[in-house]
């Protein structure tokens, strides 16, 4: 497995370039799974859980053609089972659920597992998927589902559920009349989702509000769409700028994605201002501790509570970091720790106490965000920092060594 090698202390300069969301990209693959034809998806990350929706898809009689630029021709669909080997590197292939019972009336997906942040359960997905007529059994740790035509109803998730919402969504949008979803979750990607099946000729209406309304249509044709600015790497750059006491310009984002993070880092100093393509960010010698509590969009995402305890870890005061999403989103504490860092955990909130600075050490990546907030940690530290399991961090940060080296980092990528 490779490792990353960073030397710290480098103040980070100059442009970077946001790529495509993966937390968009994945659901708009997928989406294809709802038409026949040739569909067209613009600014693809180059990222190990495309090349994974990519398989999955191919699995499925799906063609795929192209990288940054993805054409995907679902026209003949030969297979509708997701098998264990690939739904255990990558959740999200969940996501194939919905739409496969809706365009072929079956399928057979293995359950995802939980992970490193928690047992990330789909009881939701298929509590909604249920009531809008689809039979569900669950075997061998599989869902199986199968239907005629489904029909619209009323859902209500228990809980705000990013990929919930969007695996109903792309079921109902071929359900015979309206399906309503409330407490819908509103994030970006929901949007960008919904954009996209309206492109295809469906009717979503209220998407990026917590009730979206879907009036199902006979069937969807192919679109020609571009994937968003990934707001999580947009904010993981800001902290790594706020972190190096850097100027940083971040090209191709999007400030409306990201009003709570950009508030958050404002008050612990970072000037953040709008220019041409993007966003500017200089840090400052001092950085100041502030409270953060993930909340579901549009509150502080989960996505960049890792990356934003490691900068408290250098501030000047003490932060309370209250994770509600997830369960287990702390396991980048101890990688902390062993930098010297000054953290207590109680329950679901971290107590962080700043430390004069961070030293560098070998350690251990647990998950896809975990990795990015160790990355930031030996962007800081005094000496070397040897990151191990480095898997996690090519699922979600498209050339994240090249691109840091770019901004005068001391990284490099080593085989081991
Ligand atoms: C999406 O995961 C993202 N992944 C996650 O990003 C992100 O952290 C998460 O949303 C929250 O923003 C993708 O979009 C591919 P949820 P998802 O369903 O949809 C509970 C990353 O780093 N829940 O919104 O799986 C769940 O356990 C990844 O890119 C149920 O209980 O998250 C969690 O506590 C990590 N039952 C909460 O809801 C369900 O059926 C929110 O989860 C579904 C969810």
């Amino acid at each position: 497995m490779d490792k990353i090698v960073i030397h710290g202390g480098e103040r980070l300069t100059g442009e970077v370039q946001i790529s495509g969301a993966k937390n968009a990209a994945l659901p708009l693959i997928i989406s294809s799974l709802l038409t026949e034809g040739w569909n067209t998806f613009h600014n693809i990350p180059d990222l190990m859980d495309i090349r994974t929706a990519k398989r999955l898809l191919a699995g499925l009689g799906v063609k795929c053609e192209g990288r940054e630029t993805l054409r995907i021709n679902a026209g003949e669909i030969t297979n509708c089972e997701a098998s264990y080997d690939l739904v255990k590197t990558m959740r999200a292939s969940i996501l194939v659920l919905g739409p496969l019972v809706a365009r072929m009336g079956k399928a057979r997906v293995s359950l995802p597992g939980g992970c490193a942040i928690g047992a990330r359960p789909v009881n939701l997905h298929l509590k909604a998927l249920h009531a809008l007529g689809a039979e569900i059994d669950l075997k061998d740790g599989y869902v199986e589902a199968w239907a005629g035509r489904l029909k619209g109803a009323t859902i209500y998730f228990d809980i705000s559920t990013v990929t919930g919402t969007e695996n109903i969504m792309m079921a109902a949008v071929l359900a015979e009349g309206i399906t309503i979803l409330e407490n819908a979750a509103r994030e970006p990607e929901v949007v960008n989702l919904a954009d996209v099946l309206n492109l295809m000729g469906a009717h979503v209406t209220g998407a990026g509000t917590d009730v979206i309304t879907i009036e199902g249509v006979e069937r969807l044709h192919p679109a020609e769409a571009t994937v968003i600015p990934d707001r999580i790497e947009t904010g993981t750059y800001m902290m790594a700028a706020a972190i190096t006491g850097g100027d940083l310009t971040l090209l191709g984002c999007n400030r409306d994605y990201l009003e709570a993070p950009i508030t958050k880092l404002k008050e612990t100093g970072l000037s953040i201002s709008s220019v041409e393509g993007g966003l500017q960010v200089r840090g400052t010698k001092e950085i100041k501790s502030v409270d953060v509590k993930t909340l579901p969009y549009p509150g502080f995402p989960t996505d960049l509570q890792a990356q934003v305890m490691t900068l408290m870890t250098i501030g000047k005061g003490i932060s309370l970091i209250r994770e509600t999403v997830f369960e287990n989103r702390f396991m980048h504490v101890n990688e902390l720790l062993r930098m010297g860092a000054d953290i207590t955990i109680e329950g679901k909130s971290a107590i962080v106490k700043g430390v004069p600075h961070l030293q560098g050490a070998p350690v251990m990546a647990t998950d896809l965000r975990a990795s990015a907030s160790l990355v930031l940690a030996g962007l800081a530290a005094e000496g070397k920092t040897e990151i191990s399991r480095v898997y996690h961090i090519d699922r979600g940060y498209e050339h994240i060594v090249e691109k840091l080296s770019s901004l005068g980092a001391n990284i490099k990528r080593i085989k081991e």
